[in-house]
């Protein structure tokens, strides 16, 4: 059949609120035209992330009433650390509460003041946190990656003659080799399996432990089994486990391809590591039976590993964002190509191309958005990356508006909606105006930044 179900139905709801264009249009007056400010009961549709947003399944809600909240020694840690490693094939698991839990563990432990840390793109918290520390955090993603048109079918790929030159250039100021899949601030974009081999063999050549951001690392085993041949007979669970092997270390946000709420861990090899993030771990999130979780949430996580690598559910998944991305294509509205795992990223520099970077187009796109349709997206563009640690501002590479999808909460009415919002969209989108920051903080502006629109 040429329709792709959502291969699930539906046992529980939560209503969504109707609001007026005129009632948002005073709400979003009052969060400073700051996203992040709304409250989320005046969203109707809520793509701001597919982060601990997705809904879970009967059998993960089961799960969880047999948590066990023993502070030392729970069996939820041991069901939970046996289905991490089911998957990821590392000697010590930490559990965390989050991704950035482990992203700050792992900083703890290997940045400091002088050191440089080499990654296809930095998210923002992994940047927030290796800067916090004191190094520098460098992006060196091929170029097809930078072009929203490419058709690369892997643009999340490290560019690996610009990693070596940054090795031998650094080898001694690098205290490991970063790799994010799949690469979120970059569009969703795949790393192939060729690529992360061969991070791998260079990292270890030049004696540096390879870590691999693993947020999305279901969605990423699919892009490799449909686009790399030589994998595509291969089981997602063969493609996830050999793609582990060749790293070090992982970082994890298990609130994306864990099916969680709430989650994370840090997992690596290195014992003497290990210990140092443990004692870390202990100061800062809890025992390591818990880490920073409760047991029922390592039940729901134990289970979300089962559930996350069926193929009928990534089949679904990835046919999302390819669904809309056809048919907002067809409206001529540019997008960062192929559509990526998790979210549609809008090119808004060059759709709104009379807003200058610096006035911020993807801004401006997300507030109308949310403003004419109550949806809410997300800026990934000069309003998240454009500040540089001296302070100046700068635009970033792409202005970039992400829609993120809930993994199993939305169904394709909700997709039609948004695609008429659009339509609707295109007919006026050269009067939305740019805007202003009138207040920020220092570090990771956009969740608390203030705006003002521009006359
Ligand atoms: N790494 C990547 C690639 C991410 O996308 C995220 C989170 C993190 C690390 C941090 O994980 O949120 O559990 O602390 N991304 C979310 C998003 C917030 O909306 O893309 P976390």
């Amino acid at each position: 059949m040429k329709t792709i179900i959502e291969p699930f139905r539906i046992k529980a709801i939560e209503p969504i609120r109707m609001t007026t264009r005129d009632e948002r249009e005073q709400l979003i007056r009052e969060a400073n035209f700051n996203l992040f400010a709304l409250n989320s009961d005046d969203v109707l549709i809520d793509l701001l992330t597919d982060s601990g947003t997705g809904a879970m399944s009967s059998a993960q809600w089961s799960a969880m009433m047999t948590g066990d909240e023993s502070y030392a020694g729970s069996p939820s840690f041991f069901r939970f650390e046996s289905a991490v490693k089911n998957l990821m094939p590392f000697k010590h698991i930490i559990p965390t509460h989050q991704g950035r839990a482990a992203e700050a563990i792992l900083c703890s432990i290997l940045a400091e003041p002088g050191r440089r840390i080499p990654n296809n793109t930095h998210f923002d918290t992994t940047r927030g946190n290796i800067e916090a520390s004191g190094a520098v955090a460098v992006d060196l993603l091929i170029d097809e990656g930078k072009d929203p048109n490419s058709r690369h079918p892997f643009k999340g790929n490290i560019d690996l003659i610009k990693l070596r030159k940054f090795l031998d250039e650094n080898a001694d100021s690098v205290p490991c080799v970063l790799l994010t899949i799949t690469n979120n601030a970059g569009g969703g974009q795949p790393v192939s399996m060729e690529n992360i081999r061969a991070v791998s063999e260079l990292a270890h050549e030049f004696d540096k432990p390879f870590v691999i951001d693993g947020c999305r690392f279901t969605e990423n085993a699919w892009f490799i089994k449909e686009r790399e041949s030589e994998q595509a007979n291969r089981s997602i669970t063969d493609i996830v486990r050999d793609r582990f092997a060749t790293a070090d270390m992982m970082t994890m946000s298990a609130k994306k391809d864990a099916l969680g709420n709430i989650g994370g861990w840090l997992a690596l090899n290195d014992d003497a590591l290990a210990d140092e993030a443990r004692a870390h771990l202990i100061r800062t999130e809890g025992f390591p039976t818990y880490g920073g979780m409760a047991g029922r949430d390592l039940e729901a996580l134990a289970q979300g590993l089962i559930e996350i690598v069926d193929e009928n559910y990534l089949r679904y998944r990835v046919r999302t964002n390819s669904y809309i991305a056809d048919r907002l294509m067809a409206l001529g509205i540019p997008m960062v190509q192929p559509a990526g795992g998790h979210a549609v990223f809008i090119d808004a520099r060059a759709w709104l191309s009379h807003i200058d970077p610096l006035q911020y187009p993807g801004h401006s796109l997300a507030v109308e958005l949310y403003r004419h349709g109550g949806i809410r997206g997300c800026e990934i563009g000069t309003v998240m990356f454009g500040k540089q640690p001296d302070g100046s501002e700068e635009p970033a590479i792409m202005d970039l508006v992400r829609l993120a999808f809930p993994r199993r909460t939305y169904t394709q009415a909700h997709a039609d909606y948004l695609i008429e919002v659009f339509e609707e969209l295109a007919e006026r989108k050269d009067d939305l105006q740019g805007y202003r920051i009138t207040s920020e903080p220092k570090l990771m502006r956009h969740f608390t930044c203030r705006f003002e629109p521009l006359a």
